[in-house]
C-alpha cells in the first residue's frame, strides 16, 4: 500500500468496538476507498447519523480488502478464528481486537506509540492489545525506555463496556430495575438488590464492585490479568520484568481506570517522570487536576495523574492512568496500527 493511496476497509462486528472502529475511522479521516462492514445478521446501523449496510459474513465477500478490522466476539465461533485466514489468503492484512492471536509468535502486538516498529514484521495478521494493557502501556512504555521496569502492580477499574454491549446495558438495566423498585422510599430503606439472576457478570454490577474478569486460571489470577502480564513483557519485548494485577469490575459504562505502582531499575525523581509523562505521545499528563471516567470518555488520550514517590521504598512510585477503553483501549489503537500500514510509516 502506497503513501496516500486509498484502502479498502472490511469491518467485521458491529458491537461497542466495531461501531466505535466506523465512528473513529470518519472522524480520523482514514482515507477509506470502499468500507465493508459485516457481522453475524445483515441490517443497516446508524452511527453518527451515518447510515452503514451490515452484510452477513460469508466466505465469498472477501475479495479486494487491503486492511480487515475484526471487532467480533473471540473464541472457535468467533469472526476472527472463522475469517481471518480467509481475509489474509485474499490479500489483507488483519487488525484483530481480541485475544485469540495476540501472544502467537509472528503476530506483532502493537501499541503504535511504543513498537509500531514491529508492523512491518506482520504475516498477515496484528494483534490490538487489551484494553486494560494498552493503556498500561501507554504510560509504562516511555519509563521502561528511559528507567528500565523492575516490577509493575496493577489494579484496574473496568468499565462494562469492556465486556460488549450486552454488559453495559445490564448495568443500565439493573440501575433502572433498582431505582424504580425503591420510589418514594428514603436512604435507610433502599433494596439495592435486583430481583432475577444478574444477566452478564458473576454478580450484580449496579451498586457494586466484581473482583473477577474472566475465568480464573493459574495462580489463581484471573485471564484478565494474565493478559496484563503476557500483554505487557510481549510488547515491551521484556520477560523479566516483575508484573502482577487485580482487574476489578465497576459500576462505570466507559473508560477504564488503574492504578499502577513501578519500581524502576535507575534512580528516578517524580520531576523527571513528569517531562518523559509529559512528552510522549497518546499521555495528557495532569499534574494538578484528576482525570475521571466521564472526562476521558470519548477522548484519545491516556490520562496520567497522581504521579507520586513511595515514601517507604527506593526507585517505586505509583500513578493513576483514565481512558477510553471503546477508543485507545480498542477502536483507536486499531486505526492508528491501521494508519501505519497505509501510510507505511511502520
Ligand atoms: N469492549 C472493549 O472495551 C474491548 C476492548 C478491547 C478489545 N475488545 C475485543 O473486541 C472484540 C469486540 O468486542 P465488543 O465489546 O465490541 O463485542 P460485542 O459488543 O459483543 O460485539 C460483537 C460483534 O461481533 C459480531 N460477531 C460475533 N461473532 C461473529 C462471527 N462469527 N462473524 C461475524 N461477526 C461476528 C457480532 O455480530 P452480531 O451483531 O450480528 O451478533 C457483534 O456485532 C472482542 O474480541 C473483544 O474482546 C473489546
Amino acid at each position: 500500500m502506497g503513501d496516500k493511496k486509498k484502502v479498502n476497509v472490511a469491518v467485521i462486528g458491529v458491537g461497542v468496538v466495531g461501531v466505535e472502529i466506523l465512528r473513529v475511522l470518519k472522524q480520523r479521516k482514514f482515507p477509506v476507498n470502499n468500507l465493508k462492514v459485516f457481522a453475524r445478521s445483515a441490517r443497516q446501523i446508524d452511527v453518527d447519523s451515518t447510515k452503514y449496510d451490515v452484510e452477513a459474513i460469508a466466505d465469498e465477500n472477501f475479495d479486494g480488502i487491503n486492511i480487515a478490522l475484526f471487532a467480533g466476539t473471540e473464541g472457535e465461533k468467533g469472526a476472527s478464528r472463522l475469517y481471518a485466514q480467509k481475509f489474509i489468503e485474499k490479500g489483507a492484512v488483519v487488525i484483530d481486537n481480541g485475544a485469540d492471536f495476540r501472544l502467537e509468535d509472528g503476530v506483532p502486538l502493537v501499541v503504535p506509540e511504543v513498537n509500531k516498529d514491529k508492523i512491518k514484521d506482520n504475516k498477515g495478521l496484528i494483534a490490538n492489545p487489551n484494553c486494560t494493557t494498552i493503556q498500561a502501556i501507554v504510560a509504562l512504555g516511555p519509563i521502561h525506555k528511559n528507567f528500565g521496569l523492575d516490577k509493575v502492580i496493577l489494579t484496574s477499574f473496568q468499565a462494562t463496556s469492556g465486556a460488549g454491549l450486552k454488559a453495559s446495558a445490564s448495568l443500565w438495566d439493573e440501575t433502572k430495575e433498582i431505582v424504580e423498585k425503591n420510589k418514594g422510599k428514603d436512604f435507610s430503606s433502599v433494596d439495592k438488590t435486583i430481583s432475577s439472576k444478574p444477566a452478564c457478570f458473576s454478580d450484580q454490577i449496579a451498586f457494586n464492585v466484581i473482583p473477577q474478569i474472566g475465568g480464573f486460571g493459574e495462580h489463581n489470577y484471573t485471564s484478565e490479568e494474565w493478559k496484563v502480564v503476557n500483554e505487557t513483557h510481549k510488547i515491551l519485548g521484556d520477560d523479566s520484568i516483575k508484573i502482577s494485577a487485580t482487574c476489578v469490575r465497576v459500576p462505570v459504562v466507559t473508560s477504564h481506570s488503574e492504578a499502577i505502582y513501578f519500581t524502576t531499575k535507575k534512580e528516578t525523581t517524580v520531576e523527571e517522570l513528569e517531562k518523559v509523562l509529559g512528552n510522549s505521545p497518546g499521555i495528557k499528563y495532569l499534574s494538578n487536576s484528576l482525570p475521571s471516567c466521564l472526562s476521558a470518555e470519548g477522548g484519545d488520550d491516556v490520562f496520567v495523574s497522581r504521579l507520586r514517590r513511595d515514601p517507604f521504598c527506593d526507585k517505586s512510585f505509583w500513578l493513576w492512568c483514565v481512558s477510553d477503553n471503546l477508543r485507545k483501549g480498542a477502536a483507536l489503537n486499531a486505526v492508528q496500527i491501521a494508519e501505519c500500514l497505509s501510510n507505511n510509516q511502520n
